[in-house]
């Protein structure tokens, strides 16, 4: 059951927030899983009043839902293809009642993206080129899946309209496809925001 308002000492801090997950989901945040500071700065730019942004590739949750807690005034969406962290992010999610988040289970290959304006890209493909950096054994990995993956993500991005928004977190420039200016950075220059000109 939701509440009115999100539950907000979770946000005082990351590992106030980590306890939401099992203690082996924990062990993989600082790899793996956004921060609050970064998510805070990521959604203050993505997020305007009735915008839909997707996390392509949304894990345990962690951006989405701490976006959604920041900026009630849009929607956070997630695609996760492995099932028990899609399960994860729904429980977080309940625990935190917030209503502006909405978690999908499958591929994002699979996704219809009409539906959405603006982007988050936390690095998404990297454990299939980098096997020692693989979440888990849930998924098949290989060279070949990252190519496809980032080929679908550059397609998708590249059919959008002037004034999309995307921010990369920790990935490569080459998979932002040229019509996106880099217009900010934050972190060392590990995260960027684009917008689509
Ligand atoms: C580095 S984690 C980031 C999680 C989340 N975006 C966050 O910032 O906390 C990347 C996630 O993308 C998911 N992922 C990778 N390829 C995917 C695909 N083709 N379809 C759906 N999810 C995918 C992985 O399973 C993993 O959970």
């Amino acid at each position: 059951m939701y509440t009115d308002t999100p539950n907000t000492s979770y946000f005082r801090k990351d590992a106030a927030f980590d306890t939401l997950y099992p203690g082996h989901i924990r062990e993989l945040s600082q790899l793996h899983w956004t921060g609050l500071g970064v998510a805070l700065e990521a959604s203050n730019f993505l997020a305007s009043p009735g915008a839909r942004v997707l996390d392509i590739g949304s894990g345990v949750g962690k951006f989405c839902i701490a976006a959604g807690a920041y900026h009630p005034e849009a929607s956070f969406y997630g695609i996760e293809q492995r099932k028990d962290l899609y399960g994860y992010a729904e429980t977080a999610k309940e625990q935190i009642g917030v209503q502006n988040v909405f978690f999908k289970h499958g591929n994002l290959t699979d996704l219809n993206y009409d539906q959405y304006d603006h982007f988050y890209f936390y690095n998404s493909f990297y454990e299939n080129i980098e096997p020692g950096s693989r979440i888990d054994y849930a998924v098949h990995i290989s060279y070949e899946l990252y190519n496809t993956y980032t080929f679908h993500l550059r397609a998708m991005l590249d059919s959008k309209p002037a004034g999309t928004k995307l921010v990369t977190y920790h990935a490569p420039d080459k998979q932002v496809p040229a019509g996106y200016k880099l217009v900010g950075n934050s972190y060392s220059r590990y995260l960027k925001m684009w917008v689509k000109k």
